[in-house]
């Protein structure tokens, strides 16, 4: 691994970091977010199987993003860090080569996911491996289509779960694919697998999710065909054994980081904090909207593109939240927000209501319960169903059973957790504790240290 780059927080002797957040002053300043995972992750692996030199500026140095950089390496790609930018010289489509050990993708639904599909149309064989709370989380969504495609699972665990064994087909069977659950891991997927197979890969997706995997492979000179069906399902067909090229790429600001500057902004009093450059995808902007709906007071400016995608920059200020119903028809475009708003929805005026939010269970941690006990062990009223959550909002942070804080949360592994109810102890009456931060190292390292510099009390 390279020499200069941000490690994880040594932990006590069970591995944890806990940390305390205090309620805090007014924050101010800029908050640079690192780059977007999702596409930090598509442009190392488009790099590492494309012809030629990619170049990534402002690639998300990771834990996860690192994961991936390390599977395309045992592939056959090189990558090189220099000068802040990273060099990818990948192998060639079609041309990746069978790793010479287990793929080890940490904590990682995204990359171990799109690896899956990557290498699962080629006719070898390729072991994958993470930590406890990926090895929980359910592979068979991807594994399906990749049988169909005609690669052999020759392991998994119980219900298909890590590790997993795969060996490809000879010659790849391109498939149509309907999405049963809305993923963009598995739309991409079967599209990287795709790839590699003769003739044209299709995959319909009747809720549409993020778009970066079709976006970047059109950008790398792949053949890729999009289209609206009747039902309004949206049908995306790569042509497979294309030449990809390397490119270069910038990768914006992640609105998933953002999302945790730009909530404690809005409810620790007489904040002001901007956040440059963030990325405007409309597959991802729900969290935007929402707090919009809430009257939190976001000023978008600026709005351009950079590398294909649209970016603004942010300014937010803090403000009275009042309660909002958040439809199932937007969770796709804010899945990763869900932690966060529900922490935004406990400083709100009355009950917010988050329906169709049953993906939640299968993230990092089952999101849906871990939110719902740490609120509950932080004084807020909330109620859980199968797949919704209904927090009950207190604008001045004093709960039935006195005022909010005073607990500790478990994080599960999960980063999102983590950062949540950190977030949440900035402006809540008594400190919040989270028994462990060490994950928040796979998505955003520099998280305590920004925080801190805007004026947040966090004390480890
Ligand atoms: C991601 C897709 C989403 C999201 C994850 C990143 C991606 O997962 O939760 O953090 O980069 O494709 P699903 O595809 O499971 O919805």
């Amino acid at each position: 691994m390279t020499a200069d780059l941000p490690v994880r927080a040594a932990g006590g002797p069970s591995g944890a970091v806990p940390m305390t957040a205090y309620r805090s002053g007014a924050l101010a300043g800029s908050a640079p977010v690192p780059g977007d995972k999702s596409i930090s992750h598509r442009a190392v692996i488009f790099g590492g199987v494309a012809s030629g030199e990619t170049r990534i500026r402002g690639l998300l140095e990771g834990e996860d993003v690192l994961a991936s950089v390390e599977a395309v390496r045992a592939l056959g790609a090189s990558v090189a860090r220099q000068n802040g930018q990273w060099l990818v010289r990948g192998t060639g489509n079609g041309a990746l080569l069978e790793p010479g050990h287990r793929l080890d993708f940490g904590n990682s639904g995204t990359g171990c996911r799109l690896f899956m599909g990557l290498v699962g149309s080629y006719d070898f064989t390729s072991t994958f491996v993470g930590d406890a709370s990926l090895s929980k989380r359910p592979m068979g969504r991807v594994l399906d289509p990749l049988r169909l495609m005609g690669t052999q699972v020759l392991a998994e665990a119980a219900g298909g779960r890590l590790p997993v064994t795969l060996r490809g087909p000879r010659v790849a069977n391109p498939i149509e694919y309907r999405l049963p659950v809305p993923s963009a891991q598995v739309k991409s997927a079967v599209l990287l697998a795709g790839l590699n197979a003769p003739g044209v890969t299709t995959v319909v997706e009747p809720v549409m999710t993020r778009d970066h995997t079709e976006r970047m492979l059109t950008g790398f000179g792949a053949e890729v065909g999009i289209e609206t069906d009747r039902d309004g399902a949206r049908r995306i067909a790569v042509h497979g054994q294309g030449r990809l090229t390397g490119q270069d790429v910038t990768v914006p600001a992640d609105p998933s980081s953002a999302a945790f500057a730009m909530v404690a902004a809005l409810i620790v009093p007489g904040s002001q904090v901007a956040i440059p450059g963030v990325l405007m995808n409309p597959t991802r902007t729900g969290l935007i909207d929402t707090l919009l709906e809430m009257g939190g007071d976001i000023a978008v400016s600026n709005r351009r593109l950079s590398g294909g995608e649209a970016i603004a920059d942010l300014v937010v200020r803090s403000s009275e939240l009042k309660s909002v119903r958040v439809p199932g028809a937007r969770a796709a475009a804010m899945i990763d927000e869900y932690p966060v708003l529900a922490v935004a929805a406990a400083f709100a005026d009355g009950d917010t209501l988050m329906e169709g939010i049953g993906e939640l269970r299968v993230k990092e941690s089952d999101r849906l319960a871990a939110v719902a006990s740490g609120l509950r062990a932080n004084g807020v009223a909330c109620e859980e169903g199968a797949d919704w959550l209904k927090v009950s909002g207190r604008p001045d942070g004093r709960g039935h059973d006195g005022p909010y804080g005073g607990g500790t949360v478990a994080t599960h592994l999960d980063h999102r957790i983590a950062m949540s109810f950190l977030v949440m102890g900035l402006a809540s009456p008594r400190p919040v504790t989270v028994d462990d931060t060490a994950a928040i190292a796979t998505s955003f390292p520099q998280f305590v240290e920004l925080m801190r510099g805007l004026g947040g009390r966090l004390e480890g």
